[in-house]
């Protein structure tokens, strides 16, 4: 889409398609898989559908290292799931297979605010429409919670506190609010921020890399939080030309500079630095035999000890964007329009007729299709089966070149689609239904 990205706005109905732009503009990172040596890629690993990061490396330099990290992902309750919010929780899974600790955010008061959603409606209906897939989806209990933003104290308090470090330009800037916009839609991106940071508190673990998957809609939330997340440092770590590693003190007041500079020497010479210089005037510890390749490690020692000193230590969290799916229809992807979607809970008969008549890149007649080829790139039942219906990255190839040398015809991808769509759908309803029965390993109402 040609259009101006300029800025995002995660609640406007706008699709982003064009994902070298998102990239440049948005100074996102290009997802590359090769870099980070994950084990057993998932197929939106493997098929792009993940195409960009904010600080993935934070995320896969803890998995080599056995470090603790997160996962948050939230979703605010307004209708059904779809197999757009597939994509992300099949992400999280993914990441539960390796290691991560799982936090789901039902985000009531966001639908409260910006939606008008009763808080029991609206829990009512994480749990009915969006949890138990979760849950059938194969999400484990083990390391993992769901929990509602209006029952759980510490989020609302974050969102509270931190915004202390927000002001009313940056919120005009980020969101284009502005005279007319309401204090609760004004709140909802900060409670998000304490979603987020949540999980870094103490009582859930203290700090650690946390990654939040997301479509790009929701990229306006993620630099927010890093935003605030780094405005609460104490210490801030960056390199120098000729001292190594800068260790900086951010505000302290005079007295006790000397102090929190020495113990952030202590813990630094616990990880194996020897030469120090310390500038008390300047704030500044300078660790000389540190390089810029230490700078991370040195910056994630200091985190537990502004935890100790009664701060935050948040360490930036990191987000994956996955591309958006194309509606059935050419709008987005919505919970509240039957047609723009499969949803999770449709039956395989009502499946089958929007997979029947959806829009596909074949050409205009058979002869012309057989002559020209179809375009797989603008199909959305190629998506389908891109996405989520063909694991096999081989059968996928054949598929695509397939249509492309005009050999295979969109009735037979359809048949195809539709078959695989009613097994998975099918599987699903029974599975949710056992789901039922284990709503509480996974859902905490604090
Ligand atoms: N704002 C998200 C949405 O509209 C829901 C959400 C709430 C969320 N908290 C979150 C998403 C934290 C990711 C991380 O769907
Ligand atoms: Fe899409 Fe298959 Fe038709 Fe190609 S042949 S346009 S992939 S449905």
């Amino acid at each position: 889409m040609a259009e101006e990205a300029d800025r995002i706005d995660p609640w406007s109905s706008r699709q982003y398609e064009d994902y070298d732009r998102l990239l440049t503009d948005f100074g996102i990172s290009r997802f590359d898989l090769g870099e980070y040596g994950l084990k057993d890629p998932s197929i939106l690993f493997r098929r792009g559908v993940i195409f960009g990061h904010r600080d993935f490396g934070s995320i896969s330099s803890a998995y080599h290292e056995g470090r603790r990290w997160a996962v948050l992902t939230g979703l605010a309750p307004s209708g059904k799931m779809h197999f757009g919010h597939k994509t992300v929780v099949d992400q999280v899974r993914y990441f539960q297979t390796l290691g991560a600790d799982i936090f789901v955010a039902v985000a009531d008061l966001e639908a409260w605010g910006a939606r008008g959603v009763s808080l029991e409606e609206g829990r009512k209906m994480a749990i009915e429409e969006y949890i138990l897939n979760y849950i059938a989806m194969g999400l484990r209990p083990e390391n993992c919670q769901v929990y509602f933003q209006s029952l759980r104290g510490e989020v609302k308090d974050l969102g509270y506190q931190l915004s202390r470090k927000v002001n009313w330009s940056t919120m005009k800037a980020i969101y284009g609010f502005d005279d007319s916009t309401n204090m609760s839609h004004v709140q909802s991106p900060l409670v998000q921020v304490g979603d987020i940071l949540h999980v870094q508190l103490e009582k859930h673990g203290g700090p650690c890399p946390t990654i939040v998957p997301v479509g790009v809609d929701q990229d306006p939330h993620i630099r927010l939080t890093r935003d605030i997340g780094s405005a609460f440092r104490m210490y801030s770590v960056l390199g120098t030309e000729k001292d190594g590693i800068g260790v900086f003190l951010k505000g302290a007041d005079e007295d006790v500079v000397e102090e929190l500079l020495s113990k952030a020497k202590y813990v630094l010479g616990g990880i194996g630095f020897s030469h120090f210089k310390l500038n008390v005037p300047y704030k500044a510890l300078y660790v000389q035999d540190a390089t810029v390749d230490d700078a991370p490690r040195i910056d994630i020692a200091l985190e537990p000890l502004e935890v100790k000193l009664g701060g935050f230590g948040f360490h930036p969290p990191s987000s994956t964007y996955n591309k958006f799916m194309t509606s059935l229809t050419g709008e987005k992807m919505s919970s509240s329009k039957p047609d723009s979607a499969v949803f999770l809970t449709d039956t395989p008969e009502q499946a089958k007729k929007k997979l029947m008549s959806a829009k596909t890149g074949g050409g205009v007649t058979v002869e012309d299709h057989k002559r020209d080829g179809g375009n797989p790139d603008v199909c959305v039942v190629y998506e389908m089966l891109q996405f989520h219906l063909v694991e096999d990255d081989a059968h996928l190839e054949e598929i695509y070149s397939g249509c492309k040398a005009g050999e295979r015809l969109c009735g037979h991808c359809k048949k195809e689609a539709v078959e695989l769509i009613s097994v998975f759908l099918t599987d699903l309803a029974e599975k949710r239904e056992e789901a039922r029965d284990r709503l509480d390993e996974y859902v905490r109402y604090d």
